[in-house]
């Protein structure tokens, strides 16, 4: 392999254990996969070149284990994390699968299910600290409804918050080094989930006591199901500087979560996310720091050894949509092409330095002598653009 396309722990990739782990049961059928065990799945991804991986704490440890075994369990975790040194930058909770989430968890009508809830996210936060995570995942799976009448939103908002604030709070108080990271989803397993787009949690964050230590985890998939543009989502999210993780997997539009390997979706719009990611806007706006993370599923049609070849997949996708990107920057024909379309004059300011409404209205040429016609029947170089962009992302130049 291309010495540039193989994966090492410098690119930061990094895995769910949930995703190689999946045993591929759907609401159709059986699982198709034995289990996998959590350190067979570090060591594994340690020999294809990621450079951590992630988890709930029920992957790590099954709900309803006693100390004895919780110990047991973790003291396997560490040694296989020890022996590869793969580094746990993330950790989630499992609010989802027990059905005593059924009605949610953070936003439960039930009371007691809600202080459940928290506990449970608590308790894993010590561990996610321990073992040197910078982040925690929120994803809502069950926050929502089926029928609107069974749930008061607006006090589920309230509830949430209330959750969230107590959350960071705790973290503050014991000093973690820790921020969350709310992950958006339209739907799925609820008929809807609060928060479902970037929009929505970033407006929520913004209502927060510790609205400093909250962000974003979007995920590629997530976006597209709402028949959304998930460069653009993302794009907004560092600009508020809130992008604190990404899940990256694949979609073929609205329809179920597919969870398919990057790039094995939209893949244009793959293309552009890892130009932004890497390079951050072309006018300079901020790129992603944080870990590559995959969050997918590998198809139920595979046994393991699909499960390996997927992960790689994701990593290798990963590579070379930044290679065509770089290549794409590089390109002094795209340049040309950048400039002929007026990409880069989004950069300057509406308003000259100083200038004042009144100045606007004093300007005849920002009115009354604007030629409307003329700007309306000039072209502006898109499709252009767009052919390169499909020539460079098909290795045609
Ligand atoms: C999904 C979500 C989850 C979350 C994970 C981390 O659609 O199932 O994407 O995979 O990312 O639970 O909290
Ligand atoms: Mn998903
Ligand atoms: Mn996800």
């Amino acid at each position: 392999m291309d010495e540039e396309l193989a994966p090492r722990p410098e690119h930061r990739f990094t895995f769910g254990l949930w995703t190689v782990g999946w045993q591929a049961r759907d609401p159709f059928g059986d699982a198709t996969r034995p289990p996998l065990d959590p350190v067979e799945s570090v060591h594994r991804l340690a020999d294809l070149g990621a450079y951590g991986v992630t988890f709930h704490d029920d992957d790590v440890v099954p709900f309803g284990s006693d100390d004895a075994d919780r110990s047991d369990h973790l003291k396997r975790f560490r040694a296989a994390l020890d022996e590869t040194g793969m580094a746990v930058p993330m950790v989630t909770t499992n609010l989802f699968t027990h059905p005593a989430f059924k009605e949610g968890a953070f936003t439960a009508n039930d009371r007691e299910v809600r202080r459940f809830a928290i506990r449970k996210v608590m308790r894993n936060l010590d561990l996610a600290a321990e073992l040197g995570a910078d982040t925690y995942v929120l994803w809502g799976g069950r926050e929502g409804s089926e029928v609107d009448v069974a749930k008061d939103a607006q006090l589920a908002f309230e509830r949430y918050r209330e959750a969230i604030d107590l959350l960071a709070g705790y973290v503050e108080d014991q000093g973690y080094g820790i921020r969350f990271a709310l992950e958006p989803k339209p739907n799925e397993p609820r008929g809807d989930i609060f928060l479902p787009t970037v929009g929505h949690a970033l407006a929520f964050i913004s209502t927060l006591e510790h609205a400093d230590m909250v962000g974003l985890n979007p995920e590629v998939g997530h976006e597209q199901m709402s028949n959304l543009n998930v460069t653009h989502g993302i794009a907004q999210a560092l600009w508020h500087g809130k992008l604190f993780h990404i899940d990256l997997n694949g979609q073929h539009g609205p329809k179920f979560d597919q969870d398919l390997v990057f790039g094995h979706g939209d893949l244009l719009s793959a293309f552009a996310l890892v130009d932004l990611l890497e390079h951050g806007g072309p006018g300079g706006g901020p790129a992603y720091d944080g870990p590559r993370h995959f969050d997918y599923k590998p198809l139920r049609t595979e046994a393991i050894d699909g499960v390996w070849a997927s992960a790689a997949a994701n990593m290798r996708t990963y590579l070379l949509l930044a290679e065509r990107a770089r290549a794409f920057r590089a390109d002094p024909e795209v340049q040309e092409a950048l400039a002929a379309a007026g990409v880069p004059q989004l950069s300057t300011p509406t308003l000259a330095p100083g200038e004042t409404w009144a100045d606007l209205v004093a300007d005849p040429t920002a009115f009354e002598s604007f030629d409307a016609d003329a700007k309306g029947e000039r072209s502006h170089g898109a499709t252009r653009l767009d052919q390169l962009a499909v020539e460079h992302l098909l290795g045609a130049r």
